[in-house]
């Protein structure tokens, strides 16, 4: 799955991840997620799934944010599976502009984008709202440390 596009921010790229970004996705995982980081095995499956889009932000030649998302086709949704920005590059709009490039690419095939996001995840949530995703549904106890996961969905087929 292709993003098309080069999207130009500020003083940043979004653009297609490849399988040679594949460390700097690995360590961008390690630094946005202490407790949930996918492993090297799993990014790799990622990276070569032929189904899984990535989208990849980068400043000064440096790969500071990283998704993927699949379209599910049965359900016409597009399902946000990560999405990470470098610690010290959050706050400037690269998460918002990564999710928006990703429901861009998707929107021709599907009705809704969705995600999952832990319950105490409070700043991703924000995102998520201020860009127009609702809760749906809760999956109890979802994360290793029973944690709830909370479900959102935006949809896509509004203007
Ligand atoms: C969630 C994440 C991807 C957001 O990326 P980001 O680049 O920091 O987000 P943006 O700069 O695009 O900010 C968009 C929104 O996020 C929220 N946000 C950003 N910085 C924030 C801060 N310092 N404090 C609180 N909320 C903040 C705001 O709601 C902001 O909306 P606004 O533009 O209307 O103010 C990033 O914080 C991250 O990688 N977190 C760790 C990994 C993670 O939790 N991923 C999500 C898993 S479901």
């Amino acid at each position: 799955m292709n993003a098309g596009a080069v999207v130009i921010g500020n003083t940043y790229t979004i653009s297609d991840a490849s399988i040679f970004d594949l460390v700097g996705i690995w360590r961008l995982e390690q630094a946005c997620f202490p407790k949930d980081a996918y492993d090297l095995f799993t990014l790799l499956n990622l990276a070569l799934a032929p189904n899984v889009m990535r989208l990849k932000a980068v400043i000064d030649n440096r790969l500071v944010g990283f998704l993927a998302g699949e379209a599910v086709r049965y359900e016409r949704a597009g399902w946000i599976i990560t999405i990470g920005v470098s610690p010290r590059y959050q706050g400037r709009g690269i998460g918002r502009l990564l999710l928006s490039s990703a429901e861009q690419a998707m929107r021709s095939r599907i009705a809704s984008m969705k995600l999952t996001v832990r319950r105490s995840n409070t700043r991703a949530i924000a995102l998520y709202e201020h860009t127009g995703y609702r809760w749906i549904s809760t999956y109890r106890a979802y994360y290793h440390d029973g944690e709830d996961g909370l479900i959102m969905e935006k949809d896509l087929t509004m203007a």
